[in-house]
């Protein structure tokens, strides 16, 4: 029977976890985090559009907010639909943090934040990003959409700078199918958070509708046996038609939906938490065992955690030596239903349907990473001797045999 995994660690549902009912579903995921308040959005993308409002609201005279230019495309797309401007900055040398020179030439005067990310579950560079807001007035908002339950010293992600938030979208760990929490360092913000989703969401029967039948499919279809249908053929498809945009699901439209999330979406959430520190566990366990395998492959990095952090292990995030060695690897791996795949294709200025929405400016650093990148699903269903063999491809890449 053919298997395929999944290209991220999520959390599988059970049977259980759709019975009718309702839980306090924002409140227990801030228990867990140990943050006093989080808010529940539709998707990280919705909450990123009310954190946006909220603090232009607070500083309206400032309407740029600063990316790395290599990120999720749904971002610019959020900034475009809160009536803000994208302002790219360069990524640092084979890193997914931004380059923090640049950072300081591109936040100014009419910056209404900085959006350091979390990718692929590691920590990023928060405090560089708050060196600069600090000096400029500008915000920090935390894109902890990768990184639901990751720690900096101890604390929760998302709090380090102004505010922050997660995302529970298929692949994320935790998933509603779509959702996002939003979270705020002080009670002001807090407010206006509130008052943000207030004015910009509203509730919508239809959608709850396909978010719940698309739900119950999930839980239906996230297992080996099942993905080939709901993941990989649809991913073999896009790439024989040289659409890798669309193979990683990065083929985003302009329509954001924001919505209110039903009670049962919820409560599914809430019965499904219990079970996530566990995942959390068992697969940073994995991860590190792996990242030390991968980093004995000479010429590839792995990215990691810094002392005081301790990120979450959806995937582990790699850049080889050139793109041709990434493309050499990923002419076997990315079809062979390991879970090898890619992050974002492109950096931002490069998705065709951005065009109008972020600027081009010269991204050296954005570019070679998006050329160089790869990803191996950190799923618990990739046994040892699997991830052994992707490690030996990777390595006859490497070797250029
Ligand atoms: C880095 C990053 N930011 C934002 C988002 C948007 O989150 P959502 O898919 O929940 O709208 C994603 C989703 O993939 C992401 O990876």
């Amino acid at each position: 029977m053919p298997r395929e995994l999944p290209p991220t660690a999520g959390l599988p549902l059970r049977v259980t976890d759709l019975l009718p009912g309702r839980a306090p579903f924002a409140e227990r995921v801030a228990h867990w985090l140990g943050v006093e308040h989080l808010q529940l959005e539709c998707s990280g993308t919705a909450a990123m559009v009310v954190a946006l409002r909220a603090m232009h609201r607070l500083r309206p005279q400032r309407d740029e907010v600063v990316v790395p230019a290599w990120t999720c495309p749904l971002v610019a797309l959020a900034i475009h639909r809160a009536g803000l401007k994208p302002r790219l900055c360069d990524l640092a040398a084979n890193h997914f943090d931004m380059d923090t020179a640049q950072l300081a030439s591109v936040v100014g005067e009419q910056t209404l934040a900085i959006v350091p990310t979390h990718l692929a579950g590691r920590v990023a560079d928060v405090n560089a990003a708050l060196d600069v807001a600090h000096q400029t007035g500008a915000y920090v908002l935390e894109d902890a959409a990768q990184a639901l339950g990751a720690t900096q010293d101890g604390r929760s992600v998302g709090l380090l700078g102004d505010a922050g938030f997660f995302s529970l979208a298929v692949g994320k760990g935790l998933t509603l199918f779509e959702g996002g929490l939003l979270l705020a360092r002080d009670t002001v913000m807090r407010d206006a958070f509130a008052a943000s989703h207030r004015t910009t969401i509203q509730s919508d029967a239809g959608m709850d509708w396909k978010r719940a039948l698309e739900l119950i499919g999930y839980a239906i279809a996230y297992r080996p046996s099942l993905l080939p249908l709901a993941y990989g053929r649809p991913l073999r498809k896009a790439l024989a038609e040289h659409d890798p945009v669309a193979a990683v699901g990065d083929d985003f439209g302009p329509d954001i939906p924001l919505h209110t999330v039903s009670s049962w979406r919820q409560a599914v959430g809430a019965r499904a938490l219990p079970r996530l520190p566990d995942l959390l566990d068992v697969t940073r366990n994995q991860a590190l065992r792996r990242v030390e395998r991968v980093r004995r492959i000479p010429g590839i990095s792995v990215f990691d955690d810094a002392p005081g952090q301790r990120g979450v292990w959806p995937f582990l995030l790699l850049t080889l030596p050139s793109e041709a060695i990434r493309d050499d690897a990923l002419r076997t791996l990315w079809t062979a239903g390991l879970g090898v795949s890619r992050l974002f294709i492109h950096a931002l200025p490069d998705y065709a349907y951005l065009r109008d929405i972020v600027p081009d400016t010269p991204l050296p650093n954005a570019r070679n990473f998006a050329a160089r990148s790869l990803t191996i699903t950190n799923s618990p269903w990739l046994d040892d001797a699997t991830f052994e063999a992707i490690c030996a491809e990777l390595e006859r890449a490497v070797r250029g045999r």
